[in-house]
């Protein structure tokens, strides 16, 4: 078990530079499978979700080589929060697919991170077959994957779903035009397996209602560096024109468009001044948008925005939804600053309607929110950016559910516990900005997503440190 200790109240003032994306990450590592020549990711994020996916590639039978850098952070200890020491990371990875012996990895993988379900795609359309375990549903809700069967289906696969396994069979995949949306909008890592798939499909595939997040771009690019042949990245519709074979190549990742967001989160929440550096500020327009309606001062650079702001933050009314839309994956960041807001604020979630695990923890902090049932009629919140209304036209809002929070003028700390990957970032958020001591527990899930992220909070001033189950021992007297 770890846990933060953060003492809040101080503004974080400075600079940080984003890590690379995991949801680029993710979905690229998989891809990998793909390349029949050895391929390098740099800018990859050490973080306990790439760490499965490596590790999921070698039980297949993939070489993987690490590099190393240096990341000058601070001391994760309590007992002395300034020492400085140097954590070596991995910054790029060649991994070569050439000789893999398995097509079925084991369940323990896909229970771990359901984004391990995107080998299905590229071990098909690479071995003609694959055996992958239904991913099932998760601590932010229901999570089919009947799109996903339904896109390699249209593609010509054979498939069939016997105690829980996904067994897919092709001789060769056939271009076929088809569409991946549902009732929540498209599927992020649904076109994940089917863009992959079809890049060596036998003829043209026209992906229709595919993702157009920032993430399945850079997997795009980066499966167009190798050789495949896709058109229309960026759009919802992908045109993929199947290739005999693809080869190796390197690529640098984008970055974490979420963990940007979170940092300038962080600098608004405690009124400070911070800047994230290596970022395309055109990932963030919708999640700058709301802050700009919170009373946020933002400036933006070509590579890097900084936030700041005077007075008091402002109410909002969003609903997350898909890209260009305000990110699910920021909602729960939302309601914390939300909480502290001058006023009552609206905020709903198109996409998952049952994340929203956070919310008893943070009332522990003081904050006043009240969970609204799916689909009433008081969700209707859209943000005013136009990109946004277009795609809003086409997200059925009925299935959103969402909060109201009344704002408080002060949290205060409390002993919270994480349930998934951005709820815990809602807690550090809201305990950066409480009176007092707050003590996050669970910190597996933060570790899925977050590179460094006591690090990189401690540069801007913020006192958070990271303590073992053995240090609360040693505390206690227990151990020496
Ligand atoms: N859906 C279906 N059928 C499907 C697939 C999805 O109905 O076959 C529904 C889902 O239940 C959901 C909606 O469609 O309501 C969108 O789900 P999507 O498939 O897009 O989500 P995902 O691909 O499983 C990715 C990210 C998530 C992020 C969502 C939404 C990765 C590895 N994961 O998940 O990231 O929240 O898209 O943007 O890219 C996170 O980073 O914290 C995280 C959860």
């Amino acid at each position: 078990m770890q846990r933060f200790t953060i003492i809040g109240g101080r503004p974080l003032v400075g600079r940080v530079v984003a890590s690379g994306a995991k949801n680029a990450a993710l979905p690229i590592l998989a891809a990998s499978i793909l390349a029949s020549e050895p391929i390098t990711l740099s800018r990859v994020p050490r973080l306990t979700d790439v760490t499965t996916m490596l590790r999921l590639l070698e039980s297949l039978g993939a070489r993987v080589e690490k590099g190393t850098r240096t990341f000058s952070g601070q001391s994760a200890t309590c007992a002395d929060n300034r020492e400085t020491e140097n954590v070596r990371v991995p910054f790029s990875i060649t991994i070569d697919t050439h000789s893999l012996t398995s097509t079925a990895p084991a369940e323990r993988f896909v229970q771990r991170m359901r984004a391990s379900f995107c080998v299905l795609g590229p071990l098909l359309a690479r071995h003609g077959r694959a055996s992958v375990p239904l991913p099932g549903g998760c601590r932010i809700g229901p999570r089919p994957v009947d799109l996903h069967l339904r896109g390699l289906a249209a593609l010509g696969a054979d498939i069939r779903v016997v105690d829980g396994l996904v067994i897919a069979r092709a001789a060769r995949l056939r271009g076929a035009r088809l569409s991946l949306v549902g009732p929540h909008g498209p599927t992020v890592t649904g076109t994940v397996n089917v863009l992959c798939a079809a890049t060596l499909a036998r003829g043209t595939t026209i992906i229709q209602g595919a993702a157009i997040e920032p993430e399945i771009a850079d997997l795009g690019r980066f499966l167009n560096t190798l050789g495949a042949r896709i058109d229309g990245l960026g759009t919802e519709t992908l045109e993929v024109r199947g290739v005999e074979q693809l080869g190796g190549g390197a690529h640098e990742l984008i970055a974490d468009r979420i963990e940007a967001a979170t940092l300038l989160a962080a600098g608004l929440i405690t009124a400070g001044r911070v800047t994230v550096e290596r970022v395309d500020p055109a990932h963030l327009t919708a999640v700058l948008d709301v802050f700009t309606q919170m009373g946020a001062d933002v400036d933006v650079g070509t590579d890097r925005v900084t936030i700041w702001r005077r007075g008091r933050l402002h109410p909002i009314n969003v609903t997350a939804r898909p890209y260009p839309g305000v990110p699910t994956d920021m909602q729960a960041q939302l309601i914390a600053l939300a909480s502290l807001a001058d006023g009552t604020s609206h905020i709903a979630d198109a996409v998952f309607c049952e994340r929203f695990r956070h919310v008893p923890q943070l009332r522990r902090l003081g904050a006043h929110i009240e969970k609204i049932e799916k689909g009433t009629g008081t969700i209707s919140g859209q943000s005013a950016t136009p990109a946004v209304n277009r795609r809003t036209e086409i997200v059925p809002v009925p299935f959103a559910s969402g909060v109201t929070i009344r704002g408080v003028a002060q949290l205060h700390g409390a002993r919270v516990v994480a349930s998934d990957l951005r709820a815990s970032a809602a807690l550090v958020l809201a305990a950066l900005a409480a009176g007092g001591t707050t003590h996050v527990e669970r910190l597996h899930h933060l570790d899925r997503g977050y590179e460094g992220l006591e690090q990189k909070l401690r540069s801007l001033g913020a006192t958070i440190c990271r303590e073992t189950s053995r240090d609360l021992l040693v505390a206690a007297g227990r151990l020496n």
